[in-house]
């Protein structure tokens, strides 16, 4: 069989994504049992940083070392990568010593490219369209606090960016329904609000989209590499900061996400994450089993 990718949420079927899930799950019991599980003894992750990062790098750093092999970060500035040598060159090099790749970087097209390249197992680790291992966490964490999240309704509130995206994929492969409230200019990508119109739809208004809302999510006004638009955005923006207020329209057993890092005063006021409803370190610590579910998955296949 060729080698499978995870790019997009697109890049595997709906009932391997809930296999993904349960196995997050229970590898995370395994782990608060003490359980020892060395599946991944003697391989490695390459791991390439073009942007800045914390929980990505120390999940996946993490999650290598629990499962009893290792990991090479890999940034820029000091490799091969910052001069100019072409992504497919680096990536039949790689690919032919390390076991899996793992990328952060800008334009999407250098992970697909990579991945063309690529003999190993390429993850998207954010891209300036998509993020799809911390929706692996999110919906992981919306499992553990509320069961299934199919036929439920999740609003995103703030930019149409990379986040946005992938819940719009998120959707269609677990099966709810998203509302985005994001101001006039910055909506996420319209092939991806069409495609998915069935269950996708963009409301304006902030007050009125989180009406009955199951789940509420935000996310930084700029994204890496837009910090020259800053200004600009908190102006834009000014009407779509997250609150306990905010969070009082929405259904009563909402819970509140942000995959972090936050700008308290700005996407979520200064309260919102001391919140009950917010969930957000338990979606941090996430990061790392619904990581460690993909990897196996990738390496290994499915278990059990
Ligand atoms: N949520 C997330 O990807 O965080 P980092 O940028 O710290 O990796
Ligand atoms: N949208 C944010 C997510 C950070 C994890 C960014 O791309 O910077």
């Amino acid at each position: 069989m060729s080698v499978r990718h995870f790019l997009t949420l697109r890049d595997l079927s709906r009932d391997e994504l809930g296999y993904l899930i349960q196995r997050a799950i229970e590898l995370k019991t395994m782990l608060r049992n003490g359980q020892r599980h060395e599946v991944l003894r003697g391989r490695t992750l390459g791991m390439i940083f073009e942007k800045a990062s914390t929980r990505t790098r120390v999940s996946f750093e993490v999650a290598m070392t629990q499962f009893g092999g290792s990991s090479i970060f890999l940034s820029p500035r000091d490799t091969q990568l910052g001069r100019g040598e072409p992504i497919e060159d680096s990536a039949r090099v790689m690919s032919r010593m390390v076991d899996a790749v793992m990328i952060r970087t800008f334009a999407h097209s250098t992970v697909e490219t990579f991945a063309a390249h690529s003999s190993v197992p390429v993850i998207n680790a954010l891209t300036d369209d998509f993020h799809p291992c911390q929706l692996l966490a999110d919906i992981q964490t919306y499992v553990e606090h509320r069961g299934s999240i199919q036929g439920k309704r999740v609003v995103w509130v703030g930019d149409g960016n990379n986040m946005c995206n992938s819940y719009i994929n998120a959707a269609r492969q677990f099966d709810f329904e998203l509302v985005i409230s994001s101001p006039e200019g910055f909506d996420p990508r319209a092939d991806l609000v069409t495609e998915n119109s069935d269950r996708v739809r963009i409301e304006r208004d902030v007050q009125a989209a989180v009406e009955g809302a199951h789940l509420v999510v935000t996310d930084v006004w700029a994204s890496m590499g837009q910090e020259e638009e800053q200004a600009q955005r908190v102006q834009a923006f000014s009407q779509y900061q997250v609150s306990p207020a905010l969070m009082d329209r929405a259904d009563k057993q909402a819970l509140f996400m942000h995959c972090l890092p936050a700008h308290r005063g700005e996407e979520v006021s200064l309260d919102m994450l001391d919140d009950p409803r917010a969930v957000v370190w338990d979606e941090a610590e996430n990061r790392l089993h619904a990581q460690k579910a993909l990897l196996e998955f990738l390496l290994i296949g499915p278990t059990g």
